[in-house]
Parts: structure tokens; sequence; C-alpha cells
């Protein structure tokens, strides 16, 4: 077995010493060795075409759905030769319901390049595998392993699910720092021998003992090291991706009144409530900041108010919230009344409708609520 340490990699090796635990990859491995999957048909070889084609094929695909779609293709193109060669039309259609159709074309110009570049042998450096299209670190890993018994370090999504647990690490594993934390992890704890037991431990574990949910913990062989199972962790380790919080918007709303008519605006076809007549805004729906203060200045009110006509009374109702299903909306109305009314042209988009017909109008629910308890 030989050591890969890439330059890219050597001064982070010497940071990691601090994690170093060979009992740690020991346990796995034995594990591996009596309770790990034996049988999945990309492990009957250590040809780097079939490994890179199963772990291709993987990434974003369980292995049930991957083993006839695997069996077919190397049936079909049973070497990178036959594979760069043939058009990419019947590559695609190989691979017709695996989905992620990224994954096929760059499987395609992956094994155009190897063929070209590399005479048609994957190289054994992860460093060299990572440039190929298709293939990132993990993946560079896996097959380097696989294939030549590469001491290189995976990490998918399922290792993460290990390493938070295990070490008890928090904070979202798609996050640059806490990924970081991990490659560091993953590469300190690496075998010096047996990589292949090794790294398929990793894998077999995330995917059949230490599960998404309900983690079979008492059959696992990281039991007595696990910090999520000794504080009772596991359903929160590894951490959730943040929520983005709904938006909050608030907007501030003319009730224009003149006599018993009322002005009422179209809105714009896209949008919420498009084409449906509303009340005119004050500046539009403005991002929320959380204070509850009239968000825009009398001043604003005032210059928009002289379009319609003369202003005779200026009075703040009570704000309240409608709630979307994606975001609230925080509305502060305003009643306006005037004592007189400017012509409007006849293509605007507003209109002055009798407060009397009001039921009949196409309005948003709560607009159509807050004009309806300003008339009884
Ligand atoms: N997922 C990714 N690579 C795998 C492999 N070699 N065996 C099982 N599941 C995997
Ligand atoms: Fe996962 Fe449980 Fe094993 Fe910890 S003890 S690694 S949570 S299966």
């Amino acid at each position: 077995m030989k050591r890969v340490i890439t330059s890219k990699d050597s001064r982070a090796d010497l940071l990691a010493q601090e994690y170093v635990d060979p009992g740690f990859s020991a346990d796995v491995i034995g594990w591996q060795k009596q309770h790990g999957r034996h049988a999945l048909p990309w492990q009957k070889t250590t040809d780097a075409y079939q490994v890179w084609l199963s772990e291709i094929m993987l990434q974003q695909t369980q292995v049930s759905a991957v083993i006839p779609y695997y069996q077919r293709f190397l049936t079909s193109f049973p070497t990178v030769f036959a594979l760069a060669a043939a058009p990419s039309e019947q590559v695609m259609g190989h691979w017709s319901g695996l989905g992620y159709y990224t994954r096929a074309r760059n499987l395609h110009s992956c094994a155009k390049r190897i063929v070209e570049q590399y005479e048609g042998r994957f190289p054994a450096d992860p460093a060299l595998l990572e440039q190929l299209p298709g293939i990132g670190r993990s993946t560079a890993a896996a097959i380097s392993a696989f294939s030549y018994g590469t001491i290189a370090a995976i990490l998918d999504g399922t290792v993460k699910r290990v390493f938070a647990r295990v070490f008890g690490i928090h904070g979202y594993p798609g996050a640059k720092p806490v990924e970081d934390a991990m490659w560091q992890r993953a590469r300190a704890l690496l075998p010096e021998n047996e990589i292949e037991s090794y790294t398929q431990g990793l894998m077999d574990l995330g995917a059949t003992l230490c599960t998404r949910s309900r983690p079979s913990c008492q059959r696992c062989p990281l039991q007595t090291r696990c910090v999520a199972l000794a504080q009772n962790l596991t359903a929160e380790l590894p951490t959730k991706k943040p929520k983005k919080k709904a938006k909050e918007k608030h907007a501030t709303m003319l009730v224009l009144l003149h006599e018993d008519q009322v002005l009422l605006e179209q809105r714009p076809d896209s949008g919420i409530w498009g084409g449906l007549l509303s009340l005119p805004e004050v500046d539009g729906m403005r991002e929320w900041t959380g204070t509850s203060v009239l968000a825009d200045s009398d001043a604003e009110i005032i210059q928009l108010v002289q379009r319609f006509g003369q202003l005779e009374k200026l009075d703040p109702l009570p704000e309240f919230t409608h709630v979307f299903t994606h975001f609230k909306l925080h509305i502060t109305p305003m009643l306006v009344r005037l004592s007189q009314r400017t012509n409007m042209i006849a293509e605007s988009r507003y209109v002055w409708f009798e407060l009397s017909k009001l039921t009949l109008a196409p309005l948003p629910a709560p607009v159509k609520s807050l004009l309806l308890s300003l008339v009884v």
C-alpha cells in the first residue's frame, strides 16, 4: 500500500495530527470485514473504469437503483474505449431514468479525456482524478482507494453524517468551515493499510447502521467513542441546513376616499395579487425591519395623494398582518379623505370604485376585509 499525499494536502495534514486515532480506523475495518457489504457488483473488481462508473452512478442514486444500470452500461460499454467511442445519444439513452443527467454528459467527456490524455488508463493520484469532469474530491479518493489502494480520504454526505455524530461536530456540514474541519479529520483518521475495507466500511456504516433517522447504535462498532450517542444527540446531528427565514414585508396602503368612492389600483400581472385591484401603496412592498413604526413619512404620502386631489384629512389605521405561505405582509393602512378630486387620464391603472359595490370587486382578501370593515 502506498500513501499518497498531494502537495495541496501536506500542510493541512500536519495540522490534522491532533485528531489522529488509530483505534477509529481499526474499528471500522474490523466491522466492515465481519458485517459490511461484500456482494455489490463493483466490489468484484479493482478495474478503475468499472470502479469509476459505479462511483459516478452512486453519487446521487441509491445502490438498489444503480445496480441494473451499472450492469447494462458495462454490457454495452465494456471498456473506457468503448464508452469514449459511443455516440452521445447512446450514452444518454443508457442513463435515461437515473436522473441528474449532467453526470452522464460528464461521464462521456471524462471517458474521452481518459482515452486522449491517459491512453485509456485512469491515473492513481486523486489530485489528477479530481481534475476530470464529474469527479469531485471525495469521488476521486474513492476511485483511487478501490482501484489502486491509494490512502486517500473520502467525505460524502453519508460520511459527514457519521463524523458529525461520532465526533459531536455541530454546524451544517455543507458550510465551508464545518466541511473543512471534517476533511481535516477525514485525513487524520486514515489507516496505513486496508484502505479498501476502511473506505467501504465508512460507506456501509452510514448506509446500514448510522442511518439518517433512528440509527442502530447498539450494533455500531463506534458506539463507545460516539459523542452523539453519549449525549443523546443522534436526532440533532448532523445539524440541518439552516432554513431561510420567511420573508417579511411591509406596505403602507392608502385608503383614498372621495364622497362614496375609494381609489383602487390595478396590480401588475406578475407578482403577488397579479392582475387584481388593490389599494395604492406608498413606495410598494419593502423588507420589513421588525419595527412597528410608520415606514413612510407623511411627506411621501402627501406627495402621492396630491396626484389624486386635495387632501382633507389623514388618519393612520391600525397595522395588521396578512400571512402567505412564504412570507408575512405587514400592512399599515392610511385613511385619506379628499375634499376635491383630480381628473385622471382614461387609460390609467387607477379607478374610482363605488364603496357600495366593493363585495364584487376583484380584490385580495385582506384588502377586501379592510375596506368592508371601514364601510359598515
Ligand atoms: N456510495 C458511494 N460509493 C459506494 C460504494 N462503493 N458502495 C456502496 N455505496 C456507495
Ligand atoms: Fe451512528 Fe449510533 Fe454509531 Fe454513533 S453509535 S456512529 S450515532 S450508529
